[in-house]
């Protein structure tokens, strides 16, 4: 079975192609586009722009990259949420009339879920994982139990990936910040304290920011500042990790979302799950961070396991949370 999945939650817009082969997921294309900001943050609208200006000749190179016809597609499916509003439509409302014109059915998936099930999907071994989900928006802790993918611990105020965006924004550096942030922590030595927010399960970040913001207004070296501010964000984002993966005493670890690009993170992801003589995984870049292909193959997972949607259902929810999704794919 062919699936194409179109992904449009945020700053991206995504078309990718996949196929089931004996249970796991073959990527035969996976085409982003990202929008960027000329200064500021996201303007939802704008995005929104950006997707529909692009996304049909994404999907005509999507398929034109492959040795398949569309006549070979057997599925549509979309990210239906959570995600900007004005993005999460113009996605949907691509995958509608794609579907209608090639005469197939559609599906619309929860965007979180897929960055979990492409892991299991197309990393070799990985099962049953705990996922650490960090991108710009998202920050949050996802496993399986008792039937349904559950939220183990979330941001409380922004994402991760926020967090350094806007730090590096207010420093003058290019967007996406957390690569350059990654530069400048490489050469940082000296720890400067920072606040290690953790209540319960979740974390916050926005007073971490601003103090950090006030160490570089006060002159402190800037590659420490940075090098303080991930250890400090990465060490609560493993802190609730590991406390997930006792709770619900699984093995394995996934990395998903744009920062899961980061060195320092895997590292101390890693040792963390080595120490519990658990597995650790990370999937290639182009599957962690927002993409068509994750959408497909949950699209894909969720219409063999019978789930089927109308076009008059296919509405987006901008709040569809992790835990409302019903897993008919999983035992
Ligand atoms: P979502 O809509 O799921 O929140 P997104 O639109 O933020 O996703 P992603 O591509 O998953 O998109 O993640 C982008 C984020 O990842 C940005 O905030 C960027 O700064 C961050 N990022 C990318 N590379 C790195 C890195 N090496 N270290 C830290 N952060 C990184
Ligand atoms: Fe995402």
């Amino acid at each position: 079975m062919i699936c194409l999945g179109i992904e449009g939650t945020a700053h991206s817009i995504g078309v990718g192609i996949i196929q089931e082969r004996k249970g796991t997921c073959q990527v035969l294309s996976n085409k982003i586009k990202t929008y960027q900001p000329e200064k500021g943050g996201i303007h939802p609208r704008e995005a929104a722009n950006h997707h529909a200006a692009k996304i049909a000749g994404l999907i005509h190179e999507s398929v034109r990259v492959t040795t398949i016809d569309f006549s070979d597609i057997d599925l549509i499916s979309f990210s239906q949420g959570p995600g900007l509003g004005p993005c999460l439509r113009t996605a949907a409302t691509a995958a509608r009339a794609l579907a209608l014109t090639i005469e197939k059915p559609l599906i619309g998936v929860n965007h979180c879920v897929a960055h979990l099930e492409i892991g299991r999907g197309t990393v070799r071994e990985c099962t049953d994982p705990v996922l650490l989900y960090v991108s710009g928006a998202n920050t949050q802790v996802i496993a399986f139990a008792e039937k349904k993918y559950r939220v183990f611990g979330e941001t409380l105020d922004i994402g991760i990936g926020n967090c350094l965006d806007k730090f590096g924004r207010a420093l003058g550096l290019e967007f996406p910040c957390g690569p350059k942030i990654e530069q400048l922590a490489a050469k940082g030595s000296q720890y400067l304290p920072l606040p290690y927010s953790i209540k319960g399960m979740d974390i916050a970040f926005s007073g971490l920011l601003t103090a950090s913001e006030n160490y570089v207004k006060k002159g402190k070296n800037l590659e420490d500042v940075c090098f303080s501010m991930q250890e400090t964000t990465f060490a609560m984002l493993t802190e609730v990790t590991e406390r997930a993966m006792a709770h619900t005493e699984k093995q394995e670890v996934l990395l998903g979302g744009g920062v899961a690009s980061n060195k320092r993170l895997r590292e101390m992801v890693q040792t963390m799950a080595l120490n519990r003589g658990a597995k650790f995984f990370v999937p290639t870049r182009d599957l962690c961070i927002d993409n068509g292909a994750m959408i497909a193959w949950l699209g894909l997972l969720m219409y063999q396991s019978g789930c089927r949607m109308s076009i008059d259902n296919s509405l987006i929810n901008q709040r569809f949370r992790t835990d409302m999704v019903e897993v008919t794919w999983r035992d």
